[in-house]
This record gives C-alpha cells, structure tokens and sequence, in this order.
C-alpha cells in the first residue's frame, strides 16, 4: 500500500464477481486510499454480488448504467458528482461482450445485428462515457481514463472472433478521444493490453485454457495475472503517469514481443 491515490475519486465498470479484473481494480484502488463508485449493466446487478464489493470499499455507491443507454451514463455521471461534492478523478472502462460468440457463430458468419451491439458495448461505449463526462465537464483536471483490451486488435487469434474488430475499434476512440480530452483538460486516456485472465468474460472464448496455456509458455515473466492488472491500473490512475496518454500498454509478460521461446520450442520437438 503506497496511498497511491489517495483523495482521488473514481468510477469502476464493470465488477461482475471476484474473478472480474473490475472487482481486482476496485479493491486495489480503494486499498490505494481512493473513494468509489461501482457501476455495472442493471442485468449484471441483479445477482446483487457487487454488494459484497461495495461493502470491502467503504460502502461505495453502486450506481446501475447500462453503457449504452446515454441517459443512464447521464444519471451515473450526475450521482457520483453528488457523492463526491466535486469532479471525477479516474475511470475504468472494463467492459466486454460479444453476442455473436455468445450465439455460437463463427467469425466468417456473423450476425450484423449482433455485431453492432457488440461494437456498441464493447467499443462505441468508451466514446459514449467519454462524451457523457465531456458534456457535464465531470473529469478533473489531469483526470485518467483506462480500457482494458486484447492483442487480437493487432494479431489474429481466430477464436477472439468479432471482438478482435471490438478491441481495434476501442483503441482508435482511445487514441482520438484521448487528443481532445489532452487539449480540455489534461486528461489521459489509456487502454491496457491483458494476459488472457480467468473470467466469465475470458471464459466465454473458445479453447480458452488452451489459449491461456500457450500464452504462459510464450511469455517471458508469465501471464499477467488480474491482481497485477488491478495494480497497474493504480498506477495508470496516479499522477506518477500524468504524461501518458493516447496508448495501448501491453501488460501480458512479454507476450506481444515475443517471437518464440525454448518452451514452445520443446514442445513442437515433442
Ligand atoms: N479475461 C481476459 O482474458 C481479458 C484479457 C484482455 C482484456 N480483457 C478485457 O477486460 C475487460 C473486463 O473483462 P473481464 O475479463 O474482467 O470479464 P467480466 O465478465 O468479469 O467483465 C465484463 C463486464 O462487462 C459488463 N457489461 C457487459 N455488457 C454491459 C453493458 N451493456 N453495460 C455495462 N456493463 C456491461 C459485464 O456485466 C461484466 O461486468 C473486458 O473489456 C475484456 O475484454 C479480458
């Protein structure tokens, strides 16, 4: 514990059970000595979980938003301004669903329908909490705004399927909004590249074990686990990274600039 962000205020999207990397996040902001707002789709509170979460975080608010409906984010915006007596300090964007993997279909038959809501939910929604908080001027000055995203932006991994176009989209409206909002206001606007990571969201990709355990052999330090995400978040989120905006950071052990490594090697000899 560093009181990292200590007297800074944030809102965290996205905490759907303990394995979210959101949930992670919360606790490891709030253990830094920030004040929380908990904030997920009305679907995803209704297991009432996150109230375990609200209670380990001082009793933070839980404010229901689905990230595509504007009067929602509105709303969220507007309360968690009351419940600070002031602006906003950081957000996490943790947020992810694609319908068509849900569906079952293959990347070479998607649904468009689908595929709209998926880029809506898992990408548009970054633009849309960015102009939500743009509109009713709710980011300090110096503000942090992180998403959290997958190398299948940049490299092919066929069973990422259209999240894989998601995640692209998600880095482009954090690259472009990130610009404005530098201009306004000194914020920053990052997304973090994850290890693939045991959650309801990481499971739902096909032969995800798989994929987690080839990762692990093809990472020099390992896979990057939620806590360590949940950690550097903290960081992103500090002032100690005011100068870092408009970037897609890998945090995945080495994973993205790898080419091979002597396990994977073994065990093609095998
Ligand atoms: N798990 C991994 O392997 C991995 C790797 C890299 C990046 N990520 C990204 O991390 C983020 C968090 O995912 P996670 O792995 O912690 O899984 P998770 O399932 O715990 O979190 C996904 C969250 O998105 C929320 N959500 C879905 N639709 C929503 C809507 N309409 N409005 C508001 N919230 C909505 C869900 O309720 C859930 O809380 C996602 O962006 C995911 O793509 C995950």
């Amino acid at each position: 514990m560093y009181n990292l962000l200590k007297g800074k205020k944030g809102i965290i999207f996205g905490a759907l059970n303990e394995q979210s990397i959101a949930w992670k996040t919360a606790q490891a902001c709030y253990r830094e000595g920030a004040q929380l707002v908990l904030t997920n789709a009305p679907i995803a509170l209704r297991m009432g979980e996150i109230n375990k979460l609200s209670a380990e975080c001082g009793n933070a608010p839980v404010i229901p938003a689905d990230v595509v409906n504007m009067d929602d984010l509105k709303k969220l915006f507007e309360e968690s301004m009351k419940h600070f007596g002031g602006g906003i300090d950081f957000i996490l964007h943790s947020i992810g669903m694609s319908l068509n993997v849900r569906k079952g279909k293959a990347y070479t038959e998607i649904d468009y329908n689908f595929n709209q809501k998926t880029l809506d939910i898992s990408a548009m929604s970054l633009h849309r909490v960015l102009r939500t908080a743009w509109d009713l001027d709710a980011l300090n000055e110096g503000a942090s705004v992180v998403a959290l995203t997958y190398i299948a932006a940049q490299r092919v991994f066929p069973d990422y399927n259209e999240m894989a176009d998601a995640k692209a989209l998600l880095e482009s409206v954090t690259r472009s909004f990130g610009y404005y909002y530098g201009i306004k206001k000194k914020v920053r606007v990052n997304t973090i590249s994850q290890s693939p990571t045991k959650t309801t969201a990481g499971s739902g990709v096909k032969g995800f074990d798989g994929f987690m355990a080839y990762a692990e052999k093809m990472s020099p330090l390992g896979n990057a686990s939620g806590e360590d995400c949940a950690n550097y978040c903290t960081l992103l989120f500090s002032d100690y990274a005011k100068m870092v905006t408009m970037q897609n950071l890998f945090h995945d052990g080495g994973f993205s600039f790898t080419g091979v490594t002597q396990q994977v090697i073994d065990q093609m000899e095998k």
